[in-house]
């Protein structure tokens, strides 16, 4: 059995932060570096080993292709139910361009649905949590963003999602410019329960 430092995993826990676009320098993220960062993402825990995960990645013209995209989905989806809105609009066509890669994180469903959809999320989400993880150990910024057409089913297909996958959002990433951020967490007493006897 190998032991690690668990010191440093502990540090990288806490260290971890969301950086947004607005926090990104114009430098572009080696290749090396987003590969071993979805290479650690397939290493996530998934029950029945369905491995759910399902990413699309977007750079250079790339972000422009998923800029259009967004602001243009959420122009059609929006103004047909009533919601639409000029800024959201505008953030979707532009915020996108601020960052070096940006990963469209799906789920496709087990084909068999031999287990709770719930799980094949939550497998997902564990995925992206390695993601930020191994991001933030090489000081690159990123955070999950699951606005705007996160949740339109008219999203789905241009990301190779299906009617039974789901689109869980992006993961927006950039080297920052700035000052890495800190963060505060509430006590562990008010969030766990020993049973003792
Ligand atoms: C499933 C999920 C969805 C999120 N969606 C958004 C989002 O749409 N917009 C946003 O600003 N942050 C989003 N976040 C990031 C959170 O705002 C962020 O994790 C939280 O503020 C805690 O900050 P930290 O990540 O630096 O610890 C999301 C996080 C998760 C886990």
């Amino acid at each position: 059995m190998e032991t690690f430092n668990t010191r440093e995993i502990t540090k990288l826990i806490r260290y971890r932060r969301s950086l947004y676009p607005a926090q990104y320098s114009e430098e572009v993220i080696r290749k090396e570096i987003i590969d071993e960062i979805l290479e650690n993402a397939l290493w996530a825990p998934n029950h029945k080993m369905t491995e759910p995960w399902h990413f699309t990645v977007f750079t250079g013209a790339g972000l422009k292709k998923l800029a259009e995209f967004m602001a243009s989905t959420y122009e059609t989806v929006t103004k047909a139910n009533g919601t639409y809105n000029e800024g959201d609009h505008e953030k979707l066509a532009t915020k996108p361009l601020l960052a070096s890669h940006i990963i469209a994180i799906g789920m496709k469903r087990d084909l068999k649905e031999r287990l709770p959809e719930i799980e094949e999320i939550e497998a997902v989400a564990c995925a992206v949590q390695n993601m930020q993880l191994t991001a933030s150990a090489h000081g690159i910024g990123c955070y999950w963003g699951s606005g705007g057409i996160t949740y339109f089913e008219e999203a789905k297909e241009f990301f190779g999602l299906g009617e039974k996958d789901r689109l869980l959002g992006f993961l927006y990433m950039g080297i920052p410019k700035s000052k890495w951020p800190g963060s505060k967490r509430k006590s562990l007493s008010e969030k766990v329960v020993w049973i003792e006897n």
